[in-house]
């Protein structure tokens, strides 16, 4: 493991959500397994004109929340001796110049070398605004060794060619792509990343992992819950930018690249991209033949508002909750192996899972025992909750007649590795901090994401949908999600 450079992880938009649910806490997770430089800092900036010591305090308090339990005190304390504060208006281009003279100050103090981590956990509107006075104040310029780097969260861009623009001018602020970490909080989840080691650490699996074997991929990311506080971003996003393109085509790269040559950063993120660019285009009649949307309407419960009903959503909205969609990728090792997606809000369960389901033995002798129902092999990485691996497949059920049924071979996480208090951004800071760029988005693989959705949301605006809501909050979705993958005789898993 490689120690973390001193440095100053910098936070713009510490008052907001995801600093106290998840920064912070990772940082104390950080801390408590020891993978924290000893020369170390945090600067949290935000509007409200509050000092260290009030900051410290709401900290601790947001940390012991996200923990459910006390914190260690010694363990707070190192932490509180390194953390401070500064409020200002990231709009203003004199704020940068301060900035810089309280990095100085802090670099003196903590030891940290001028080694900075800017994180922008802030509205995407200032994505590019930030790093274009960054770079004004000379914040973004490497020199002697001093590291700087920009963590972008999502949404990285609205469009491709508001995304294009976004990657145009964070390279114009002077960062070039080793300096560019693009988040996907999906990477930084256990489940996630072991799709790697269980794809290439294994030899039993890669021989069958292709087109001979397998009959179709299915993903799925479905919520139980609803929009919730964020109907105001969530009304301009919609599914297919809120989870398509970005955690579910990372999902899909990961299960449908090639063995890279090494593990380097760029080794993995060449193989990811080229499963994007071998996605085939998008046309009016693919898109009307192959995606699926659907928003919720009221549930069973009077807690389940119809979509349209949810705060801060237009009560005509068209904005789609739920997508499903077949792709292709055509390349050798997947040509004609169908690949269906679907992600929801307000679902029946809420599940995360890759299901791989292979082909039918090629001669059904059972078929003469009597054997009507042929299953076939499926393997089924899930993601969450309930993290595992299982495997299922027939056996022969105890009796003098051949029945058969379907088992499971199950590996549970939690079974073999109990569980670790984690809010899933710890490898991702830890990672930003030693420079490893493997677990985030390279600029071209966000913009071939993009292309692959890009006439999608244009058909999509062009004909906006007549039945909306569709589908029932506390079901699967619209009847036509199921339509689209039984057209192949196939079925969602449920
Ligand atoms: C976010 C989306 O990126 O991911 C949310 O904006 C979604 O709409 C969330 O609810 C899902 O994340 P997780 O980790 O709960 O699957």
């Amino acid at each position: 493991m490689s120690n973390p450079d001193p440095s100053i992880i910098v936070i713009f938009g510490a008052s907001g959500d995801l600093t106290r649910r998840k920064l912070l806490p990772a940082v104390y997770n950080l801390a408590e397994s020891h993978l924290l430089p000893e020369a170390f800092a945090i600067l949290g900036i935000a509007r409200p004109p509050i000092d260290d010591t009030v900051f410290r305090s709401d900290m601790r308090k947001a940390v012991e929340q996200a923990e459910g339990e006390p914190l260690d005190p010694g363990l707070w304390r190192h932490i509180e001796e390194r953390l401070h504060y500064a409020h200002g208006d990231f709009q203003d281009p004199g704020f940068y110049e301060q900035l810089k003279a309280r990095l100085a100050d802090l670099d003196k103090r903590h030891q940290t070398a001028g080694n900075y981590l800017f994180y922008l956990a802030v509205p995407p509107e200032l994505f590019g605004t930030i790093p274009k006075y960054l770079a004004g104040a000379d914040l973004t310029r490497e020199q002697d060794h001093a590291w700087r780097r920009v963590v972008i969260e999502k949404p990285f861009g609205y469009d491709l060619e508001s995304a294009c623009k976004l990657n145009a001018n964070l390279h114009a602020a002077g960062l070039n792509e080793s300096q560019i970490y693009r988040i996907d909080h999906y990477l930084g989840k256990e489940t996630v990343q072991n799709i790697r080691a269980f794809r290439f650490a294994n030899g039993i699996f890669e021989p069958i992992w292709n087109r001979r074997y397998v009959d179709h991929v299915q993903m799925t990311v479905a919520e139980t819950v609803g929009v919730e506080q964020r109907g105001a971003y969530y009304d301009r996003a919609g599914a297919l930018r809120d989870m398509v393109q970005n955690h579910m085509f990372l999902l899909l790269t990961l299960v449908a690249m090639e063995p890279p040559i090494s593990f380097r950063a760029d080794d993995v993120r060449d193989e990811k991209v080229k499963v994007l660019h071998a996605i085939p285009k998008f046309t009016d009649a693919d898109v009307g033949r192959a995606v699926v949307r659907g928003q919720y309407g009221r549930g069973p419960t009077p807690d389940m508002r119809a979509y349209r009903e949810e705060p801060k959503v237009d009560p005509h909205s068209t904005t789609e909750t739920f997508a499903a969609l077949e792709l292709q990728i055509e390349n050798w090792r997947w040509a004609g192996v169908p690949f269906y997606l679907r992600t929801g809000k307000r679902l029946e369960r809420r599940a995360t899972e890759i299901a791989v389901q292979f082909k039918l033995p090629p001669l059904l002798l059972f078929r003469k025992a009597g054997v009507r129902d042929a299953r076939p092999n499926v393997l089924a990485l899930r993601i969450q909750p309930d993290e595992g691996i299982s495997l299922e497949f027939q056996a022969k059920e105890p009796g003098p007649f051949d029945h058969l049924g379907t088992v499971k071979m199950d590996f549970s996480y939690l079974d073999y590795f109990g569980a670790e208090p984690s809010t899933g951004y710890e490898t991702l800071l830890y990672d930003a901090m030693i420079g490893d760029q493997t677990l985030f988005h390279r600029m071209d693989m966000v913009e071939a994401g993009w292309q692959v959705v890009q006439p999608i949301l244009d058909a999509w605006r062009r004909s906006p949908p007549p039945d909306f809501p569709n589908y029932e909050s506390g079901t699967w979705g619209p009847a036509e999600a199921d339509l689209l993958i039984e057209r192949g005789d196939r079925q969602w898993r449920s």
